[in-house]
């Protein structure tokens, strides 16, 4: 009898594991990434540094970062045969159905890697994870454009890399924009990782079974597809497009008093304050839109919902701030990128984490498989009813 099992709809008050990764608190809106606060890692470091202190616990020396740097910049090519993989979608795909499926056949490449108690081919699939990942998705996003596919450029930085398979134009030489590279960057690194969230936990769920990390990062990836979690960055360029003007908020903000509406971008499981992510990123729109020269009245239009919703007593007693989705989306327009690539954007940045959840999970020899139980309210002891005796 599992009477004393309590149910908890939103899965918050259960924790589903022990970890050293991430600290939240969500009253002060503090973000810690090894005990290293946010604000001073998005100024400071540089986004594969990030990735290293997430998945290895400690900032890298010098010696450390240029050999980690070079492990992932001499993995960023793909098997050719992904390229055909990549060439049976539909023209109109979604990048995130893409990026799922090519994350999870990459496991078939390695098959080497469902061993996962050998440090070494641990190492091996957590570099090839971090480096190919961004190759994925601009594979995805280029043959979603009908384009060729453009090759890694190992002289180029991870973020200037990733933006040239975007955007390179025939055999020009990409030349990203230094304020833009850094831009994205730091975008990388507040979306790196943030403890328990939805595709966390599918990672760490489907990891249990001791199936290799690229099976389970492809499951995180599907996670983060929806719309109550990374798919909202999408959605809340979609709802600024249909608001459209600054006159139209006050009827959209009743839109969502009455349940019509849900303001995207805003609230937070976790968060009842300010996402300390949605501070550095506000900041970082206006650094993207003096760099590309753009401007964009959709702003206008987010920075009055946030006004009203930080006054209006609908959205104050609810506790509902902006977070880390709400002014994202701005910046990867401004960037040039079509809203379907916004998520995948949110999976390069969240893959370290993933990753460094999968390896603390796979090392947490006390962790089992995991399998919740249930509250079970269906019928009890029924009787088989033979088909010609049913009603
Ligand atoms: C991410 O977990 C993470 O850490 C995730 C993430 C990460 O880094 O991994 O931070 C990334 O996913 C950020 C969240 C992105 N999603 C959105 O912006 C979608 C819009 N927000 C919501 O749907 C919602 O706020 C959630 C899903 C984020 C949180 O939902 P909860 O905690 O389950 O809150 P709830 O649905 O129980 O809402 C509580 C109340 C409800 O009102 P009442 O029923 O009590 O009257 O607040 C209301 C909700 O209706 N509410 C909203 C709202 N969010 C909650 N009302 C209008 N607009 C919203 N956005």
């Amino acid at each position: 009898d599992f009477g004393l099992m309590t149910y908890d709809p939103a899965y918050t008050n259960t924790a589903s594991c022990r970890s050293a990764i991430t600290y939240i608190d969500g009253d002060k809106g503090i973000l810690e990434y090894r005990g290293y606060p946010i604000e001073q890692l998005a100024e400071q470091a540089t986004f594969l540094e990030v990735a290293y202190l997430l998945i290895f616990g400690e900032l890298p020396t010098k010696d450390e970062l240029d050999e980690w740097t070079h492990a992932i910049t001499t993995h960023t090519f793909v098997h050719e045969n992904v390229k055909s993989f990549v060439e049976g979608f539909r023209y109109d795909a979604h990048p995130m159905g893409m990026l799922q499926a090519s994350v999870a056949a990459l496991s078939t490449f390695y098959p080497e890697a469902k061993k996962i108690d050998d440090e070494q081919v641990r190492y091996e699939q957590i570099v090839r994870l971090i480096a190919k990942v961004p190759t994925l998705a601009a594979f995805a996003y280029r043959h979603a454009k009908g384009m060729p596919y453009v090759y890694p450029d190992n002289d180029l930085n991870y973020a200037e890399n990733f933006l040239g398979m975007l955007f390179k134009i025939a055999e020009l030489k990409y030349d990203a924009d230094p304020r833009i590279a850094k831009a994205l960057d730091v975008l990388l690194i507040l979306h790196a990782d943030h403890e328990q969230n939805c595709s966390t936990s599918a990672v760490r769920s489907v990891g249990s079974s001791q199936v290799d990390p690229y099976s389970a990062v492809a499951a995180g990836v599907g996670a983060l597809y929806g719309p109550l979690h990374g798919g909202a960055n999408q959605s809340v360029l979609e709802m600024l497009q249909r608001i459209e003007s600054v006159e139209n908020v006050p009827g959209f903000i009743d839109g969502v008093k009455n349940g019509n509406e849900r303001l995207m971008g805003f609230g937070h499981r976790v968060y009842k304050n300010f996402d300390p992510r949605a501070k550095i990123i506000k900041k970082a729109v206006d650094d993207v839109f003096e760099a590309t020269g753009t401007t964009n009245p959709l702003l206008d239009v987010a920075q009055e919902l946030e006004r009203i919703a930080l006054e209006d007593d609908y959205f104050v007693k609810r506790k509902l701030y902006p977070n880390v989705d709400f002014y994202s989306g701005l910046i990867y327009e401004a960037l040039g990128l079509p809203v379907e690539m916004f998520t995948v954007l949110f999976a390069i940045g969240r893959t370290p984490g993933w990753v460094a959840q999968w390896l603390e999970m796979v090392d947490d020899k006390e962790q089992k498989i995991a399998r919740p139980r249930q509250i079970y309210t269906g019928a009890r002891g029924r009787d088989y009813v033979p088909l010609d005796q049913r009603g």
